[in-house]
Formats: C-alpha cells, sequence, structure tokens
C-alpha cells in the first residue's frame, strides 16, 4: 500500500484499523525477533499514549500513527540521539509533504506557528545496559479540522490540513516519513551524530531563546545555545554557567 523507495524501512508493514497503541503491537513483533524497520500504522489508537504517560488523541482516519522499531548498535546514553533524528525526519517530511514552515520544540515536537502537529515517543529496551531495540513512535495530526479536537488539545494542538488550509495526503507523507528517518539512520550510522546535530540544530525553534526546562530534578532558566555531542540540550544560565539538559520538557514565552 504504500510507494516506498526504502531499502528497510517500511519493508515489513503491518496495517491496522483499530488497535489499543501500535508501540505495543511493534513491541511484539520485536520480541518475535522482526528485523529492523518494521512498521505498524493505525488508521485509530484507542489507548494511544505520550510522553511522561500522557494520552495521545487518536481519532480515526485522519492522522498518521505509527511506530517504527529500530535496532542500533548503542550505548544506553546515546538513545537521546536517536530521539532528535527523528524529530528531524518527521519534520523535513512534513516541510516537504504540506509546504508548512514546520520547525522542532526540543527535544523533538514538530510545531507550525507554535502549535504542535507532531509528538514523537522514542522507547528503549535495555538489557546489561545494552540497547537492546528501540521504537520510536511517531504521531502527526494531519487532517484534522478544527472541531475534531477536545477542548484541552485547541490552544496548543494543529493540525497540517489547518496549517496549510489543504488536505495532506497521508500515505505520501508517511512514506516520506520513512524516507527521511531511513536516510537520517544511515548517515547517522555512517557518519556519527554531528551531521544529525547540524540538521536539528537549523530547524530548532528553541535555539537561542530564553527557556524554562521542567524535569524531575527541578526547574532551571537560560538561554538553549545548542546540542552537545552526545544530544544534550545546552543551556546557558543567567550566572554564565552551562547546564546539560537530557530529558524533560521545555517552555517560553512567545
Ligand atoms: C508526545 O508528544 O507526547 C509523543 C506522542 C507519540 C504518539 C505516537 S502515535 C504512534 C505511537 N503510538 C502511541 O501510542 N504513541 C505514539
Amino acid at each position: 500500500q504504500l510507494a516506498l523507495d526504502t531499502t528497510v524501512f517500511g519493508r515489513k508493514a503491518v496495517f491496522l484499523a483499530s488497535t489499543l497503541s501500535t508501540q505495543g503491537d511493534v513491541l511484539k513483533l520485536a520480541e518475535q525477533g522482526q528485523a529492523e524497520g518494521a512498521v505498524v500504522i493505525a488508521e485509530e489508537q484507542t489507548g494511544g499514549r505520550g510522553r511522561f504517560g500522557r494520552q495521545w488523541f487518536s481519532p480515526p482516519g485522519k492522522g498518521i500513527w505509527m511506530s517504527v522499531l529500530l535496532r542500533p548498535d548503542l550505548p544506553l546514553q546515546h538513545t537521546p540521539q536517536l530521539t532528535l533524528l527523528t524529530g528531524v525526519a518527521v519534520c523535513r517530511a512534513v516541510r516537504a509533504c504540506s509546504g508548512a514552515d514546520a520547525g522542532i520544540k526540543w527535544p523533538n515536537d514538530v510545531l507550525i506557528d507554535g502549535r504542535k502537529v507532531c509528538g514523537i515517543l522514542l522507547e528503549s529496551t535495555v538489557e546489561d545496559h545494552e540497547v537492546r531495540y528501540c521504537i520510536a513512535g511517531i504521531g502527526v495530526d494531519v487532517n484534522f479540522d478544527p472541531e475534531d479536537y477536545p477542548e484541552d488539545l485547541t490552544t496548543i494542538a494543529t493540525s497540517l490540513k489547518m496549517e496549510t488550509g489543504q488536505s495532506v495526503d497521508r500515505t505520501k507523507l508517511t512514506a516520506a516519513i520513512l524516507t527521511e528517518l531511513e536516510q537520517l539512520y544511515f548517515l547517522y550510522q555512517k557518519e556519527g551524530f554531528g551531521v544529525i546535530s547540524a540538521l536539528w540544530e537549523a530547524l530548532s525553534v528553541s535555539m537561542n531563546r530564553e527557556i524554562t526546562v521542567t524535569n524531575p530534578h527541578g526547574v532551571i532558566e537560560g538561554k538553549a545555545i545548542g546540542l552537545d555531542p552526545s544530544g544534550a540540550l545546552v543551556v546557558e544560565k543567567r550566572d554564565g554557567e552551562h547546564t546539560l539538559i537530557i530529558s524533560g520538557e521545555i517552555s517560553w514565552k512567545s
């Protein structure tokens, strides 16, 4: 069903009308020994999951709800690099397919005009401090109309259709995401994180902003000045000290 020009990603693709969460479906494939690049795509998720244990609104027919299996040879501390890579891939595909001026909010939300059109959930299974596999969950609000959103999402979420005034072909966008993801993943394996980091910084809307970081360690305020070689966000605090952020959520005043 997908016209793919990839060699590995999406070669094994499972399409489901409805599922709890595509993350769980890919987890099963991973445990069965399925090769890297396998994807599960659902029309609807009844228990879609977001970061920090949040729910992810995944109604039928209007979005892309997809999970991809990755088997990188990676120390655990480098998994944030994959999180950032996935954000770059999706942002590039969204820009190419919709023409929208999409940018990345750290670590990997894709925003248009300050509202979120895409969320990414990277989950890693670890054994003996080694990554066994990662599951990249990608959710894109493609053809939602304003009335499709529950009230609590209207101010923070948006869709490609709402931003561009035009419906976007979900099949084409899905194929474009998989192509971008495969190309960047292969590039990353060959060249390392440096080139991905530069792409991320160029697409990021968080760079050089005064931000507030909230994570279990507390709240940090400062200016986001870039990524360090491991993929952590470098924040320059008011006193000039640099702090590395590897997880959490950021916000800024617009
Ligand atoms: C976030 O921004 O909090 C991440 C959202 C990730 C949503 C996608 S949709 C496909 C996959 N299945 C899920 O249950 N979640 C991810």
